[in-house]
């Protein structure tokens, strides 16, 4: 059906005010310069779905790029154009809602422009300067409609050429391409050329064409990534494409980087473990590279590495891990060097991403012995801090899911939340103080007035000084001995 639906409501109510005026301000833009203006494809869909996605992207039937220039004079923000595509990126300090303002004005257009450095004859100025300057800044991406690339058989008729609606064929799924219309008269007025209504309705992702993930096999990944986002249905026509797709290969013509990057999206994802599920429904995993297939072992041990990166993200622990790093060691299982090695290379890491990864992971694998031992001969909190505190934190998380004990997983989870950030109560200045010149017993000292403060030898600051005092005659005592001797002795 075309009847004509307006989703201005919608943006009044579900967008925060200071994003709906940014809107209203594009469509006027597009007024004066003459040309119709679009928001498009993930904020559309997350509009219509209820779930604030605040990413603009915008498309202009018309010069994309003088739109662009326009949009950032208005805002006070500047422009990056990308001229072979017709593509440009607008960055301004993000407007502040009404209520961090405290009034009801909005700005109807740029907040002050920055002073020239030196002028300092408007301090109003420049404190708005010097807050703006705080504010973070936001971003819109501006495309250009294009008909001129597209060829149409003769004998469509000329109100399906509209270059909006050839650039949103081009797209992924029919929950992706929808418009808005963002000019006054239209403004909130719906864009749905190929059905994407009923689609929401039915909750299924559908593809735009049978040629859709032959053309971009990355949309593979992306459909599994939507399906279990909304708790929609790959539709079934869409099914026999994927897995004919991957039949013809497709896997294999992704580069690693791209590969890569789809994977971490996936990683990123609320649930990843549904997401994981189906890849290896359909075989991805083994098709990404065999080590990666998925097995009861290791979905136990995915299952549990969710529940611990919950556990660790509701204690708002930092530094913040990186979920792929997790997951990827998960999918690894008990995998031989070379062939997680041969899975980085497939994802085209970087040299440093590559080297990390594989010592993190062959460190964590080290440490899963040691801490058996620890349990078993030692127990001490300066020797699980001394065992744990090389490792970063997906490591942790990692030893922490593959516990063998209930009791392992405990000390862990202690390492993390109690002695990870503990410090010695003295410093390298107190050390100064005590007339030693600093060197590398420092650093030594320092260590082991920690060990004695995490196994509550020296709890308090008098008892770590006059361990230091000891610890340093011992020092002394050590570096006589050596001098006595010689080197080499
Ligand atoms: N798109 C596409 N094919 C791709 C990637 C993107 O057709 N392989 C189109 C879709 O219309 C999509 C839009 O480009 O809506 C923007 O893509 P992207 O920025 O990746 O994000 P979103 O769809 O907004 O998804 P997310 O919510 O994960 O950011």
């Amino acid at each position: 059906s075309r009847r004509e639906k307006n989703i201005r409501p919608l943006l009044q109510e579900r967008l925060p005010d200071t994003h709906f005026r940014l809107l209203e301000l594009a469509g006027r833009l597009g007024d004066r310069l003459d040309v119709p203006v679009y928001a498009v494809g993930g904020f559309v869909r997350d509009i219509l779905l209820g779930r604030p996605n605040l990413d603009l992207d915008v498309v202009v039937e018309g010069d994309g790029i003088a739109f662009a220039r326009a949009l950032a004079d208005e805002l006070g923000g500047r422009m990056r154009a990308h001229h072979k595509f017709k593509t440009a990126v607008v960055i301004f300090p993000a407007w502040e809602s009404e209520r961090q303002r405290g009034d009801n004005g909005i700005p109807d257009a740029a907040p002050p422009a920055l002073p020239v450095a030196g002028d300092a004859s408007n301090e109003a100025t420049a404190e708005a300067a010097h807050r703006a300057a705080e504010r973070p800044e936001q971003r819109i991406d501006v495309a250009t409609a294009r008909p001129e690339y597209y060829e149409y058989p003769a004998a469509l008729p000329t109100v399906e050429l509209s270059s909006i609606k050839m650039d949103l064929y081009r797209r992924d799924f029919t929950i992706n391409a929808q418009a808005v219309q963002l000019n006054g008269a239209h403004f909130g007025r719906l864009v749905d050329f190929f059905g994407a209504q009923r689609d929401m309705k039915d909750k299924v992702i559908r593809v735009l064409h049978s040629l859709s993930f032959v053309e971009d096999p990355t949309r593979i990944l992306r459909a599994i990534r939507f399906e279990k986002r909304y708790d929609f249905r790959i539709g079934a026509q869409c099914e026999r494409l994927i897995k004919n797709a991957l039949q013809l290969g497709m896997m294999d013509r992704l580069s690693g980087a791209r590969l890569f990057h789809e994977l971490k999206l996936i990683f990123d994802e609320k649930a990843p473990l549904p997401c994981i599920r189906r890849m290896e429904d359909y075989d991805i995993l083994r098709l990404i590279h065999p080590l990666l297939k998925l097995n009861p072992a290791k979905m136990d041990v995915l299952t549990e590495l969710e529940r611990v990166l919950h556990w660790y993200r509701l204690l708002y622990l930092s530094p913040a891990p990186e979920p792929w790093m997790l997951y990827l060691l998960g999918l690894c299982g008990n995998g031989k060097y070379l062939d997680v090695a041969a899975v980085t290379d497939r994802l085209a890491f970087s040299r440093k991403v590559r080297q990390d990864f594989l010592t993190l992971r062959e460190n964590v694998r080290e440490v899963y012995n040691l801490l058996n031992l620890w349990m078993q001969r030692d127990g001490s909190m300066s020797g699980l801090n001394n065992l744990l505190s090389p490792i970063a934190p997906e490591g942790i998380l990692y030893l922490m899911a593959r516990a063998k004990t209930e009791d392992a997983r405990k000390h862990i989870s202690y390492y993390l939340t109690r002695l990870r950030g503990e410090t010695p109560d003295i410093t390298g200045n107190d050390l100064l103080a005590m007339g030693i010149s600093a060197g590398p017993a420092y650093g030594r000292v320092l260590r082991r007035v920690l060990a004695a403060k995490l196994d509550g030898l020296a709890r308090t600051r008098a008892a770590q000084l006059d361990l230091a005092h000891e610890l340093l005659r011992e020092e002394t005592a050590r570096e006589a001995l050596a001098a006595e001797v010689g080197p080499g002795g």
